[in-house]
């Protein structure tokens, strides 16, 4: 469709989907990693154009956008994960070295899940023309608690809502898909049991879990002519793990 589209965080598991998913369809599509040989593989592989960049880091979201244009047609904030797998739990839960570690942990979790899509929208928000979107990857985890990391998430889900208000009065939308269960990514960088997957896939009424194209197709819909008049949604793809009405 000859789009410009740039996907964060998508050299492996649920962006490389997304980004794969617009490439197919013909659109030139841009993706960020930290990971120099990781990303390159996957820009190869996808015919993407692949930029190194931290996207929680202002400098590197800043020369990541003034790469980019003249124009941006989509915008996915994938980049992001629970950086609690990597806390070190140690400590009586009292004194300052204690706080301080969790103090860490909780930044750690709005910087990789908040901040990056705050910083990124920011940079590129500009070059967006009406008929824009901005789709940010959200997390089941905000509904369930989870943390730092479901706080994280959570606010997510709250700072698009204002984004929608900013960006709708040039016919640019903003909407999270708040994603259950995807098997197959880097998520959980192996420290999923059998027993929580199989817990979490009894827990999703069509009792499997979700897959990264599950995510890709919400992603392109929401991309799509026919969903300009959905804007400031969450969207939720779990398999009716977490239900609403
Ligand atoms: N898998 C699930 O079950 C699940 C469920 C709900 C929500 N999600 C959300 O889905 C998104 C994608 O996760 P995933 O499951 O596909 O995990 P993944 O396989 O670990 O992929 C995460 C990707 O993001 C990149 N990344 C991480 N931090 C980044 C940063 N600051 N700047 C640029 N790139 C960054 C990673 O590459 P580098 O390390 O090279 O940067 C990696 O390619 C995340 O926001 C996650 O919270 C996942």
């Amino acid at each position: 469709m000859g789009r410009i589209v740039v996907v964060t965080g998508a050299s492996n598991g649920i962006g490389r989907s997304i980004a794969a998913r617009f490439a197919a369809c013909g659109d030139d599509v841009v993706i960020t990693g930290r990971r120099p040989a990781q990303l390159e593989r996957t820009a190869d592989e996808l015919g993407a154009r692949g930029v190194v960049c931290d996207n929680t880091e202002p400098a590197q979201v800043a020369a990541l956008a003034a790469g980019l244009g003249p124009a941006v047609h989509v915008l996915v904030n994938n980049a992001g994960g629970n950086t609690d797998f990597d806390r070190d739990e140690s400590g009586d839960g009292t004194g300052t070295a204690w706080l301080e570690r969790l103090a860490a942990s909780w930044r750690a979790n709005l910087e990789a899940n908040l901040i990056s899509a705050v910083l990124t929208t920011e940079a590129i928000a500009g070059l967006m023309p009406p008929g824009g979107s901005v789709i940010s990857i959200g997390s089941i985890g905000a509904e369930r608690g989870a943390g730092s990391y479901g706080a994280a998430k959570a606010a997510l889900a709250a700072w698009n809502v204002g984004a929608s208000a900013d960006l709708g009065p040039r016919g640019i939308t903003a909407n999270v898909i708040s994603a259950g269960y995807i098997e197959g990514t880097g998520f959980f960088r192996g420290r999923l049991t059998d027993t929580r997957r199989d817990t979490l896939i009894a827990a999703a009424h069509d009792k499997r879990p979700g897959q990264v194209e599950d995510i890709a197709e919400t992603a392109f819909f929401l991309a799509s002519p026919g969903a300009r008049h959905l804007t400031a949604q969450l969207i939720h793809v779990n398999g009716g793990a977490f239900p609403t009405r």
